[in-house]
């Protein structure tokens, strides 16, 4: 079996994930984007069909992972590229830290300066983007995606596929439901609902400004 892993998507995050891959060690052998993707990315040739995995699986391709920002879509290609027999793998920075007694599933990406702290659990497909800061006992639930500079104080939960926003913060114990979505730079104080968006400081549903 192939040891090189196979990303799937050939976008801007795509390009952070595969130098993420390059520097804990991977070797990724080609993207899997769609029609209208470019023919490289980040010097890495881009097959245009996601209808390329089940071949690359039968060339003994095992190890994969999606590169995809948008949630919803991470999720589902996922779960495509699975079905057919792949492993998900891990890409997080080595300027990362991620505390020894953290948790983290399979799929997910930890970009550079990053932080998750002690007894954090972060599920399967989540992004905890650049100089995002996670902290003691928080739990991020599946494909939740944390931009970059956000900060979670502690003991602060997010429902499957939620996004906080570049900047964001979130006081501790907050409770943050699924697919719901916090505006860049807003600062929540009170629990948030499932799929809502909330914005400002501090944070207030959209549709009540
Ligand atoms: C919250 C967000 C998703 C709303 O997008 P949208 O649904 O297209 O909303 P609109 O741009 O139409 O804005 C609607 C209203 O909310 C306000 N608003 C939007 N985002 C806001 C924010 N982050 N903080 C405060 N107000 C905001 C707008 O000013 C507008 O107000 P108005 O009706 O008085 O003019 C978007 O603005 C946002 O913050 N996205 C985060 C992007 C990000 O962090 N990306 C990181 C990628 S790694």
């Amino acid at each position: 079996m192939k040891t090189e892993v196979i990303v799937i998507g050939a976008g801007g995050h795509a390009k952070v994930c595969i130098e993420l891959l390059q520097a804990q060690g991977d070797t990724v052998a080609c993207c899997v984007g769609n029609p209208d993707s470019p023919d490289t990315c980040v010097g890495i040739p881009v097959l245009k069909s996601d209808d390329h995995l089940s071949a690359l699986f039968n060339e003994g391709y095992r190890r994969a992972f999606v590169a995809i920002g948008a949630n919803a879509v991470r999720n589902k290609l996922a779960a495509k590229a699975t079905a057919l027999g792949f492993t998900l793998v891990n890409a997080v920075s080595p300027a990362a830290t991620v505390s020894p007694s953290a948790r983290l599933g399979a799929g997910v990406a930890v970009m550079a300066g990053a932080v998750i702290n002690a007894e954090a659990t972060i599920a399967d497909l989540c992004i905890v983007n650049t100089g995002a800061t996670i902290d003691h006992d928080c739990i991020l639930g599946q494909a939740v995606h944390i931009a970059p500079q956000c900060a979670l104080a502690g003991n602060v939960q997010v429902g499957d596929l939620s996004f906080i926003g570049v900047g964001s913060k979130i006081i501790p114990q907050i409770r943050i439901g699924e697919s719901s979505m916090v505006g860049a730079g807003s600062v929540v104080i009170s629990n948030v609902g499932s799929a809502v968006t909330v914005v400002g400081v501090p944070a207030k549903a959209l549709n009540k400004f």
